[in-house]
């Protein structure tokens, strides 16, 4: 029988660290990362061009069916197409951010999204981050992270992540954004931001993402996921 490909899901709160650390962790591997997220911040994107409502369930339906979303996998960044257009540098402006999370709470768009997020994994080893890839995306993963971290710092990551200032009132009004979208991330009905049963939780307040992607590599040791060095994925 074919060996599954190796998959590392990294989920958690905005800010956390998983973007770095899935990263990080992809290229110690020689695997593949996907932003899951990014995938939701396309689909946002395009429902805002069209002018609709992000919380109207029956045109933004109508609207994603039309939209194909495209993950670039080659070398340097990934990046986003959305149906052909390269949209990547639009996808971290604070409406999107917004209209990501109320599109992301509506079935359309996530069965949508989740069948795009499984086939990148389907001939080749993985590490994807997100809200729901150890819960929902990929429950079979051999190797599950949920990543936390303390309020005022994930504001001040999401900021540097985000080239904006970082002045007193600007970081209180990220940790007042990153508060409203947890909120909404673990209330939806659907695929609610949440560890997964067998998740490993990580804290990563007062520790650099190479601790955090140590650690992780220690997991995949200990369970026969890698070779010893931790250089390559088995
Ligand atoms: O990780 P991010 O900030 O780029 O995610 C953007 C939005 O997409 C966020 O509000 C939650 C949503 N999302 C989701 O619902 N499920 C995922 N697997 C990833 C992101």
């Amino acid at each position: 029988m074919m060996q599954e490909p190796l998959v590392i899901t990294i989920d958690g709160p905005a800010g956390a660290g998983k973007s770095t650390v899935a990263q990080m962790l992809a290229a110690r591997l020689g695997l593949m990362y996907v932003d899951s997220g990014a995938t939701y911040r396309a689909a946002a994107l395009k429902v805002l061009e069209a002018g609709i409502d992000p919380n109207d369930t029956v045109a933004v339906g109508r609207v994603i069916g039309a939209t194909n979303v495209q993950v670039t996998t080659g070398e340097g960044e990934p990046h986003v197409l959305v149906n052909g257009d390269d949209v990547t540098a639009l996808l971290r402006t604070p409406e999107v951010t917004l209209a990501a999370a109320q599109v992301s709470r509506l079935p359309e768009v996530r069965v949508k999204l989740i069948e795009l997020q499984r086939a990148f994994a389907r001939d080749r080893g993985v590490v994807m981050e997100g809200r729901d890839i150890g819960t929902v995306v990929f429950p079979q993963a051999q190797l599950k992270i949920f990543l936390k971290a303390d309020m005022e710092e994930r504001a001040r990551r999401r900021l540097k992540q985000d080239s904006r200032d970082s002045s007193k009132a600007t970081l209180e009004r990220t940790a007042y954004e990153i508060g409203r979208r947890d909120q909404l991330d673990a209330e939806r009905k659907i695929s609610p931001l949440m560890p997964a049963p067998d998740a490993v939780e990580i804290d990563s307040t007062y520790l650099l993402a190479d601790q955090v992607v140590e650690q992780i590599l220690e997991l995949a040791r200990n369970r026969q996921l890698v070779c010893d060095e931790g250089k390559k994925a088995l």
